[in-house]
């Protein structure tokens, strides 16, 4: 009796034991109430998590639409520069040299002989526009080159632009400028500033000729928010391959260049050199003038080489022989992280050109 007394205590107490373990249990696996935003607020969005966290790593694939509109950008990356082949292949899969000679402000035998003498000196990136008047004079120049066994055109890299005025008209445009150049495609063409009213026609215009082989690569020239640059992108189809805006020690261009990553859109630096009547205020900087002595070149060489390791496409304009030759001549020497980084420091946000 004694015993089954103690049994039953015994049996009484497992049942306690128990029933106080299941609390315990539940407790845990019930934590506090779901913290976070509400379910239905909580799937993902990929434009939100692109923007808030900066990484689509954050975007959870399977709620992920198959396609989306071009608004939302693909984190494709900035676009890498390889410096053996002096080139950088853009997003639209076609390689470009990183260096190049300008023609703004060239007359016609100025543009054609800078034309002859850069190609002879190494440059294979030419870049006129039809406001400057001298498309005509670049195709002699290329014609020249080629006739002497210089270059094959296809060795050669054209970039032209399409001037606002002609934004309503671009199909005509970009014929009236294959024609003025004399060739049979354009490796680039970019339309020249933004224009709210009518540039997604012209660029449109644009892609027409990509799918005809007019041209090879499109892209855009003078857009400094990143908002307008995007405004343009989520009304069309291509992404831009390029964007070339006023850019130079003392205007970096650093946020937009950060935006247009997500495009693998690269920049490319219009007044490389700070442009005609200034290019004395950066070639007497202290800094750059510094970093010449220790490299033994000259500050244009600096600055150009400056443009190159920070991932700029360089276009200086020259219509002298011996600076053609001076500017091309900057694969042989290399700023250090340190003399980067005090080049980087020289950022005023200050622009040279009042447009
Ligand atoms: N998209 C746009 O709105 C836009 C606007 C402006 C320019 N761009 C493009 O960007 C290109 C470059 O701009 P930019 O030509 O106006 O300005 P830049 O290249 O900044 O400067 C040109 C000036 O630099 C001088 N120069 C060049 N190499 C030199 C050297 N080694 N030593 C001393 N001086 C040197 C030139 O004089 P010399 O002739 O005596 O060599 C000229 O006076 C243009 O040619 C054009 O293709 C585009």
């Amino acid at each position: 009796m004694k015993t089954r007394r103690i049994l039953a205590m015994i049996l009484l107490l497992c049942l306690l034991l128990a029933a106080c373990g299941q609390t315990g249990e539940s407790e845990e696996k019930n934590p506090l109430p779901e913290t976070g935003a509400p379910a239905e607020t909580r799937t993902t969005d990929k434009n939100s998590a692109t923007e808030e966290t900066g990484s689509e790593t954050a975007i959870n694939p399977a709620t992920e639409p198959a396609e989306e509109t071009p608004s939302v950008p693909k984190e494709t990356g900035y676009p890498i520069f390889d410096f053996e082949k002096k080139t950088v292949t853009l997003n639209s899969g076609h390689e470009m040299p990183i260096l190049g000679l300008g023609m703004f402000s060239l007359s016609d035998s100025e543009a054609e002989n800078s034309t002859y003498w850069a190609l002879k000196a190494g440059f294979r990136l030419i870049d006129t526009a039809r406001i400057y008047g001298n498309e005509a004079a670049v195709g002699r120049g290329l014609q020249k080159a080629i006739d002497e066994g210089i270059v094959t055109r296809e060795e050669v890299f054209i970039t032209t632009k399409m001037w606002t005025s002609d934004f309503s008209n671009g199909d005509a445009a970009i014929d009236t400028s294959l024609d003025r150049l004399g060739v049979d495609y354009i490796d680039l063409m970019i339309l020249h500033h933004s224009q709210p009213s009518n540039d997604v026609d012209a660029y449109q215009a644009m892609e027409r000729a990509v799918a005809d082989g007019k041209l090879k690569s499109i892209g855009l020239s003078n857009y400094y928010e990143p908002e307008d640059f995007d405004r343009l992108v989520n009304a069309t189809t291509i992404k831009p391959a390029l964007l070339q805006n006023e850019t130079h020690p003392y205007h970096q261009s650093g946020e937009m260049k950060d935006h247009i990553a997500r495009y693998g859109t690269v920049l490319e630096s219009w007044f490389p050199l700070g442009g005609r009547g200034n290019t004395q205020t950066l070639f007497n900087d202290e800094t750059i003038r510094g970093i010449a002595e220790a490299h033994g070149v000259s500050s244009a060489q600096v600055i150009i080489r400056w443009h190159l390791q920070a991932g700029n496409i360089c276009i200086p304009g020259s219509s002298n022989e011996q600076h053609i030759i001076e500017d091309y001549d900057v694969w042989d020497f290399e700023l250090t992280e340190d003399e980067m980084n005090q080049m980087t420091a020289l950022e005023k946000d200050e622009r040279f050109a009042d447009y």
